[in-house]
This record gives structure tokens, sequence and C-alpha cells, in this order.
């Protein structure tokens, strides 16, 4: 068979990492797809930029752009990121010169997947973008093919290493929020303008990705509800732990009979679910089919090796003429589907207030829980003191959000409540 051609725009931690992969393993990949992958154009901002890797033999393109449209190769993979140009027209050119593109780009895809999806369909070409959700996690995969003859209940999970490794270091160091952010700043594991991950935006754009594969319906990426993890605090963790559960920033998408529930936010998940455990910088997804049950799916979902073994997977299948539509159908089957909204939310919650320990605080409280019809399951008191603010932790039966805020809106302008409410949902994984 005739080689596949490969031309990669973007020589940073995935696309050189891509390279040396498809040097390293060419021989075991040649047996596999029975032809030979192999690199032939590249193309990055700086052609003068110290690599860690051998480039001068390939023909290197200072436009990205002209590279996808004229570079010899059956393959563009878009390893440049963000969600506008040069990354989208790099797509747009491929595929409208008929080449196949894979790309990591959960940015690109999450905002203009649908179009892109298209413009593949059209021009009868693959769109891979494994490495886009999840990293190393072979889910799109798993959701596309292997769980094909499942209609699927619902799809979650950890998807952003960063959160997690700061979730998990704040509990096992017992370190604040900002004291690790710090840290794994300086150690490269997050990014100096942290805000797409901690506040939950990266986690949206896969989830966003993953509800499409799982539900059949359009990326809608605006209609995720995003909450990060800056509020939550050491003392929160603690609590946690006491009452049986773990914090952890959970992406999770579900059909119901409001709508596609799509949500991001930082909850409380029992400690005997494997989710609980899934600790530092590791994802996790859970997809739960109506035939197969749970499925559960951990691995490294950022870093060089993880992410180009989901890049060279997609362009396995592009070797072997393996063929899927995007989103698992083709794109005018995708439904457009109605967003349930927050407000609406079902469950469990956790309140933290610091108040002054006065007589008759704890009655103010529960009247007001009382008023939004809220019954508290337990509440946990550790302490008194007269002179400064004490925790009370309250576990709340389930309710409907819309409820919960309203209380707490009010019980945060009662005189003897000193600090914001904290709330945390508590998520019903069952
Ligand atoms: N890093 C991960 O662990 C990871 C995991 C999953 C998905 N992803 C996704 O993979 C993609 C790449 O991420 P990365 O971490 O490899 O990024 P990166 O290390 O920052 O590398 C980006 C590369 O793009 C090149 N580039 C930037 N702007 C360009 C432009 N205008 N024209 C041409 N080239 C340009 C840079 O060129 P120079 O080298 O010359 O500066 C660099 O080689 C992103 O979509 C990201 O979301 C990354």
């Amino acid at each position: 068979m005739e080689p596949l051609r490969v031309a990669i725009a973007g020589l940073g931690t995935v696309g050189l990492g891509t390279l040396k992969l498809l040097e390293k393993n060419n021989k075991l990949l040649a047996e596999r797809t029975g032809r030979r992958i192999f690199v032939t154009a590249i193309s990055a901002r700086d052609r003068t930029k110290k690599r860690d890797h051998a480039i001068d033999h390939l023909k290197w393109f200072d436009d990205p752009v002209d590279m996808a449209r004229e570079a010899d190769a059956d393959v563009i993979v878009e390893l440049i990121g963000g969600e506008r140009d040069p990354a989208k027209s790099i797509c747009e050119a491929a595929l409208g010169s008929g080449r196949h593109v894979v790309t990591a780009n959960k940015a690109l895809m999450a905002t203009h997947g649908n179009e892109l999806s298209k413009l593949a369909e059209k021009n009868t070409k693959i769109l891979n973008f494994e490495a886009a959700i999840a990293g190393g996690i072979p889910i799109v995969k798993a959701l596309r093919e292997g769980l094909s003859g499942n209609e699927i209940k619902r799809v979650y999970g950890i998807l952003n290493g960063t959160c997690n490794y700061i979730l998990t270091e704040m509990r096992q160091q017992r370190k604040s929020f900002d004291e690790v952010l710090q840290e794994a700043q300086s150690l490269g594991y997050a990014e100096a303008e942290p805000s797409m991950d901690v506040d939950g935006i990266d986690a949206g754009q896969k989830l966003s990705l993953l509800a499409s594969l799982a539900f059949g319906c359009r990326i809608n990426f605006s209609g995720v509800y995003t909450e990060g993890i800056r509020h939550i605090s050491l003392i929160d963790i603690d609590y946690a732990e006491e009452l049986g559960y773990r914090i952890k920033l959970l992406g999770s998408a579900r059909l119901t009979e409001n709508g596609l529930e799509q949500r991001v936010y930082p909850c409380m998940v029992g400690q005997s679910f494997p989710i609980a455990n899934v600790e530092g910088a590791y994802n996790a997804v859970v997809a739960i089919g109506d035939s197969v049950g749970d499925t559960v799916f951990q691995g490294l979902g950022a870093g060089s090796g993880p992410t180009a073994s989901a890049v060279v997977a997609d362009l396995v299948d592009i070797a072997l003429e393996r063929k899927a539509p995007t989103m698992g159908i083709s794109t005018n089957d995708l439904r457009s589907l109605p967003e349930a909204p927050i407000s609406m939310h079902l469950g469990a919650y956790y309140v933290r207030l610091m108040v002054n320990d006065r007589p008759g605080v704890i009655a103010d409280i529960s009247a007001v829980f009382r008023d939004e019809n809220i019954s508290i399951e337990s509440l946990i008191q550790h302490g008194r003191s007269v002179t400064e603010a004490v925790p009370v932790v309250m576990k709340m039966h389930e309710c409907i959000e819309d409820s919960m805020q309203k209380a707490l809106s009010k019980i945060h302008h009662l005189d003897s409540v000193i600090e914001t409410p904290t709330m945390v949902r508590i998520e019903d994984l069952n």
C-alpha cells in the first residue's frame, strides 16, 4: 500500500511528541496498518527556534495554511491550538483541498466543530480529534465505536488534570488553593494565566464534545453551565472527608426531561466511587450505557507522550481507512437539544456558613431553609467561640437549585452570617 504522508502544524509539546512517536514506533505502525506513516512537512511560528528533535530533513512552511493546502500530504495534523486562526483556516484549507485532518484542539472543536464536521462530510474526508478530550484516554473511539451498541445514559468525568492536581495537593499537602496554584505554575503544570483551567472552561469545551458524541446532538459549548474551583477551600475539603465525600471538578452530561444537561462544577462525590480516587494530574471518564452499564476510562489527560498517543491513533485509523462520522453520526442527523437550566437542578447540597455564634442563629437559618421547602439532613458545628466566627456545616436533602440559591441569598443577609455562604453540590453517581 502507498505510505500515508503527514504534515504537522505546530511543533510544541504535542507536535514534537507526535513527530517523535511516529519515528520511534515507525515499524510497529507499519505492521499494524500495512503501510508506512511518515511526516513530509512541518510548520510552526519560528523556524529558528531550537527544538529537541531533528527537523531539518522535513519541508518547512512559514505559513501553516499554505502547508495545509499545498503540502505533499494526505493528512494535516493541527497542533497549534486556539479557536481561531490559523487553526481554523488550517482545517478548512486541508479539508477543502482533499486532505484528512487530525487535531488535538478542544477550543476549536467546541466552537467550530459543527461546521468543520460538515465540511469534512461534504468533502468525504476524515476529521479526527481523539486528543482533544482527556488526552491519552481513547474516549472518542470508545463512544463512537466500542459503545456504539448502547444508548448512553450519562457521561461524566474528571476532564482537567490541572484542577484535579490542585484539589489533590490541597487535600494531601494541606495547602490553600493559592499556594498550590502558585506551585503548579512554577512547575509548569498550570498556565501563568490559569483561568481556562481553574474556571472550568477547558473542561466545559471537552464536555460539549463528549455530550455530542454520547447523545448524537450538535456541539453546544455555550450551553455548558460552568463553575470553577477558586472558591474551594481546605476547610471544605476537610468537611467533605468527614462526611464521606471527596471534592472533584466534574463535567457531566445527560438527557433529562428538561433537556440536555451539560455541567462543569466542583462537587462532592462518595469516596467509594472510582472517580473519587482518581488523583493528581490524571483524568477519568465514566460512560454509562443501557446495555454495558458503567465503563470507566482513566489515564493522563495531558503531556507530550499521552497526547501524541491519541494523535497517532487517529492517524492509524486514517491509514487503515477506518472512517466514522466526526461526531458519531452524520451531521444532518445531529439533533439540536434544549438546554436543561441549572436552576432546575435537583440534588443534595453541602452548605458552610461562617457565623457569629449567638443564641437563635441556627433557628434563623433553619427558618430560611424551611420557607424555601429545603430540609436539613445533618448539621455539624465543631467548637464554639464568642469572639470568632465559627463554621456551621449542613448537608441538605435533595432540593431544586433555584430554591437553594434563594435560601442562600437570604441567609447571606442575616446579621449573624459574616461571609458569603459556601455551597458545594453533592453529586449522585448511582
Ligand atoms: N499540551 C498538552 O498536554 C495538550 C493535551 C491535550 C490537547 N492539547 C492541545 O494540543 C494543541 C497544541 O498544544 P501544545 O501544548 O503542543 O501547544 P504549544 O506547546 O504551545 O505549541 C504550539 C505550537 O504552535 C506553534 N504556533 C503557535 N502559533 C502559531 C502560528 N500563528 N502559526 C504557526 N505556528 C504557530 C508554535 O510555534 P513555535 O514553536 O515556533 O513557537 C508551537 O510550535 C492545543 O490545541 C492544545 O489544546 C495539548
